[in-house]
């Protein structure tokens, strides 16, 4: 254990919504890893907070269910385990009412330092809790609070929960996830782009014909009718994990790796963004809704038969789309987006690919040549592969064939255990580093054009398109590329 306490750290750390489904299965799992690498500050409570009362010792015994449950069940360890389960405290609370955090007051070990507050609930009760925790005085200047996306659901909604949190909060003392922030492979991306010089020279509108970010996932929506059904695909996925993956690709190099200057060239490429319109939001863009089907071998219900379904809802479980960065280095160059659940497959990938050779000196022979890709996995194997054009060996004529340059981090840096994102965010938070937390203004210029999209599909009554599970989508979403004679690469 770290016996240390490092100025400014804190003292503990408070989760509200301590039984929900986030805390189960990232939080719990995570905290537990940290501090089994003796990376939590000693000595360091951990207070969950839900409104159900709940004895300690049975809140510690799901504690660990959880954490079995979870991929850090793998190395669990009891010894660690029970010296963990040592800093854990439960509180009932009841957030709604004057009063209500009474009991999280008493259990809180006084002491120097701040407590961290993370908001595992429902974005409704941000503005709530924090006005309660600044009436109580758990507030302090060390203490810091961190929140989940959703952040709102459109633009008004986002600016009146930052509202909410920042007569509380100072902004230095507000923490926004997005824990695809946290994957290795998201945070490599910045390495590959800036600490590689090879890259940046090509990097535009001179060498690239198109850009693909895919998020594919193959579950359904895990028994989150409630909330996703509200939600959709655009809100849930592509306002946050899908527009962090364009602002890192699109950024300009920062001039340091300071939290302000990363987070100051992310939020220009959110206001480069070409805002849709009705007319484009139409040809632009394609909503679908997963029927039932076959993933990996098995079959699976469709969106409209998940549990709790309401009957003919029309929120979308796949979106495509095609962004425009208008800016020097990137007009023209098309950005397409896609995601959606029940995909074929389970992956996350970046494709760049570059414009094709000016001139084919191979035509007369009858070679064809295929441009270069730069194809970034960031999930589920994270590999780097560059394709590159090549002679294939023999003596007879030439034939020429696309070969992959291929590097999978894993075999070169050696596999080491997977973390889980949640855990570098923690920590962060912890070290009181806001680098890979979402600033006010990043979140309310990504809604921002969101609501261009969410106000095109109503406007023209822009139906969801069905897809069976287990494809990649829409035939629509094929369309959208090829309109410009692109294709996705699958
Ligand atoms: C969450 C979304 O933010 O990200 C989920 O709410 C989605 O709907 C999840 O399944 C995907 O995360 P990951 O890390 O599994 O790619």
């Amino acid at each position: 254990m770290n016996p240390s306490r490092p100025a400014g750290a804190c003292r503990a750390l408070v989760i509200f919504g301590a039984t929900g489904d986030l805390a189960r299965r990232m939080l719990w799992p995570s905290l537990y890893a940290l501090h089994r690498d003796g990376l939590l500050p000693d000595p360091f409570q951990l207070v969950g907070a839900a409104t159900r009362p709940v004895p300690d010792a049975a809140f510690v015994e799901r504690v660990r269910e959880a954490i079995l449950a979870s991929s850090n069940g793998d190395h669990f360890d009891q010894a660690a385990f029970e010296s963990f389960a040592g800093r854990i405290r439960y509180v009932a609370v009841d957030t709604g009412s004057e009063g209500g955090l009474a009991s999280l007051e008493a259990a809180l070990a006084p002491g120097e330092g701040g407590v961290v507050y993370y908001l595992s609930t429902a974005p409704e009760h941000f503005g709530p809790i924090c006005q309660q925790l600044g009436r109580s005085g758990l507030a302090g200047a060390g203490c810091r609070v961190v929140v989940e996306k959703p952040i709102g659901t459109s633009t008004e909604t986002a600016l009146a929960v930052n509202e909410a949190i920042g007569t509380v909060f100072a902004e230095r003392q507000v923490f926004r996830i997005d824990h695809y922030l946290g994957k290795e492979a998201v945070q490599n991306l910045l390495a590959l782009r800036f600490a590689n010089a090879i890259f940046e020279p090509l990097w535009n509108s001179n060498a690239i014909e198109q850009v693909q970010i895919t998020v594919a996932e193959t579950v359904g929506i895990e028994g989150r009718w409630g909330y996703y059904d509200g939600a959709g695909a655009l809100r849930d996925m592509v306002q946050s994990h899908l527009m962090q993956l364009l602002c890192l690709v699109a950024m300009e190099p920062p001039a340091s790796f300071t939290p302000s200057a990363v987070r100051n060239e992310k939020v220009k490429v959110l206001w480069s963004l070409r805002p849709f319109t009705r007319e484009s939001v139409a040809t632009h863009t394609v909503r679908g809704q997963y029927a039932a089907g076959y993933v990996e071998g098995r079959p699976v219900p469709g969106y409209l038969e998940e549990e709790g379904a309401r009957p003919a809802s029309d929120t979308e479980s796949f979106v495509a789309l095609r962004a425009q960065v208008d800016n020097w280095r990137w007009a023209g160059v098309p950005f397409y987006l896609r995601t959606g659940k029940r995909m074929r497959q389970r992956s996350s990938e970046i494709v760049i690919q570059f414009k094709a050779a000016p001139f084919n000196i191979f035509a007369g022979i009858g070679q064809q040549l295929t441009a270069n890709v730069l194809l970034i996995k960031l999930q589920p194997h994270e590999t780097i592969t560059l394709t590159l054009m090549h002679k294939k060996p023999g003596l007879n004529e030439v034939h020429l064939g696309e070969v992959p340059l291929n590097l999978s981090l894993a075999d070169a840096l050696g596999a080491g255990r997977r973390r889980i994102a949640y855990e570098r965010m923690l920590l962060d938070v912890l070290r009181d580093n806001p680098a890979l937390f979402v600033r006010r203004d990043e979140v309310e210029a990504a809604w921002r054009w969101i609501d261009g999209i969410v106000e095109g599909w109503q406007a023209a009554g822009q139906k969801v398109r069905p897809y069976d599970a287990g494809s990649w989508g829409p035939s629509a979403a094929i369309a959208l590329t090829e309109r410009n004679g692109h294709s996705w690469r699958e």
